[in-house]
C-alpha cells in the first residue's frame, strides 16, 4: 500500500507530496502531520508498503518539532521516498537527514528529492512555485518510482556529520537570534480563532508563517526589524531560479 505523509505548513510540501503519491498510486492514503494532534499516534508499516515522507527544509535541516515524531516510526522493512521542499536559498543537510532518519527506522530509501516551494517568508521568493515545471518533474520522477520493483537504497547530498542550523547574520556578522519573535495580531485582526486552528506547534512560534499566510485579514505579520532585513536579504540574494534534484535507483522494470 502507498502511505504518505506531510508537515506543510503554507501548503508547498503538500502539492508536492500529492503529486508524487498520487502518480505512484491514486489510492494512496495520506496523513497531513502539520497539527499535533495529528503526530500522536506512532506510523507503523510492512514490507509491502511504499511511504512517502515530505517535509520543509528549515535552517537547512528537517524541522526540529518533527523530530521525535519520527524518530518513532517502524519501518517495518518498507520502502520510501523522501522529500524535501525548500524556499530556493539551499536544502543543505536536510535531504540526507530525512533519508537517515527514515533509514534508521527500518525504511529502504528507494527514491529521494529537493523541491522548490515559495519561501514561507516571503511574498516573492520563489513565487508561485512549485509551479508547472515543477508539478511536472514531480510526476516523471514519482513514474519512475511507480515502475522499479527493486530496493536499491539511494543516498542524496548533504553532509555528514550534519552542518548546523543555518543562522542569519545582522550587519556586523553576528548569528541572529530569532527564537523568541512570533508575528503580532494587529490592531486589524477580527479575533476569528483562524490562525489558532492551523498552528502546528503548541509552544514556541517557530516561524513557519501558516498564520501570517491564512489569516484572512493580513493581521498576522513579523515586524522585527532583524527578521525583516533577514527575508530582504533572502530575496536579495538567492532569487535565481533553482531546479529540483533527484536521486532514484538507476534501473526501472521497463529497461
Ligand atoms: C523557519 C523556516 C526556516 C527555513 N529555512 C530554509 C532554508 O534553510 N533554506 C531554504 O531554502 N528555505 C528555507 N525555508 C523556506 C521553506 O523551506 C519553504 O518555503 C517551503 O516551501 C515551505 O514548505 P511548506 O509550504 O510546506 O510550509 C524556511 C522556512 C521556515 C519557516
Amino acid at each position: 500500500m502507498t502511505k504518505a505523509y506531510y508537515f506543510s505548513p503554507t501548503g508547498t510540501t503538500k502539492t508536492i507530496v500529492e503529486t508524487i503519491a498520487r502518480t505512484i498510486d491514486i489510492n494512496t492514503e495520506f496523513h497531513n502531520i502539520t497539527r499535533p494532534e495529528n503526530r500522536t499516534v506512532e506510523p507503523e508499516f510492512t514490507p509491502d508498503d511504499l511511504v512517502i515522507f515530505g517535509v520543509p527544509v528549515y535552517a537547512g535541516r528537517v524541522p526540529n518539532v518533527l523530530k521525535t515524531y519520527l524518530s518513532k516510526i517502524r519501518g517495518g522493512g518498507a520502502r520510501g521516498v523522501a522529500i524535501v521542499v525548500y524556499g530556493n536559498r539551499h536544502y543543505d543537510d536536510a535531504l540526507l537527514e530525512l533519508t537517515d532518519i527514515l533509514t534508521s527506522c527500518d525504511i529502504t530509501v528507494i527514491a529521494a528529492g529537493a523541491f522548490i516551494g515559495q519561501h514561507s517568508f516571503s511574498e516573492i521568493l520563489a513565487k508561485g512555485r512549485p509551479d508547472q515545471e515543477d508539478i511536472a518533474i514531480a510526476k516523471a520522477f514519482a513514474e519512475g518510482i511507480k515502475n522499479t520493483t527493486l530496493k536499491t537504497p539511494v543516498i542524496p547530498s548533504g553532509n555528514r556529520p550534519y552542518r548546523s542550523y543555518y543562522r542569519p547574520k545582522d550587519e556586523n556578522g553576528e548569528p541572529v537570534n530569532f527564537k523568541d519573535i512570533k508575528p503580532t495580531k494587529a490592531v486589524n485582526c477580527i479575533q476569528c480563532g483562524h490562525c489558532e486552528t492551523l498552528c502546528p506547534v503548541e509552544g514556541i512560534c517557530i516561524k513557519c508563517c501558516t498564520c501570517v499566510k491564512e489569516c484572512p485579514v493580513g493581521a498576522r505579520i513579523f515586524i522585527d526589524p532583524q527578521f525583516v532585513a533577514h527575508k530582504i536579504e533572502l530575496e536579495e540574494q538567492f532569487s535565481l531560479r533553482k531546479e529540483p534534484e533527484l536521486w532514484k535507483a538507476g534501473k526501472t522494470d521497463e529497461n
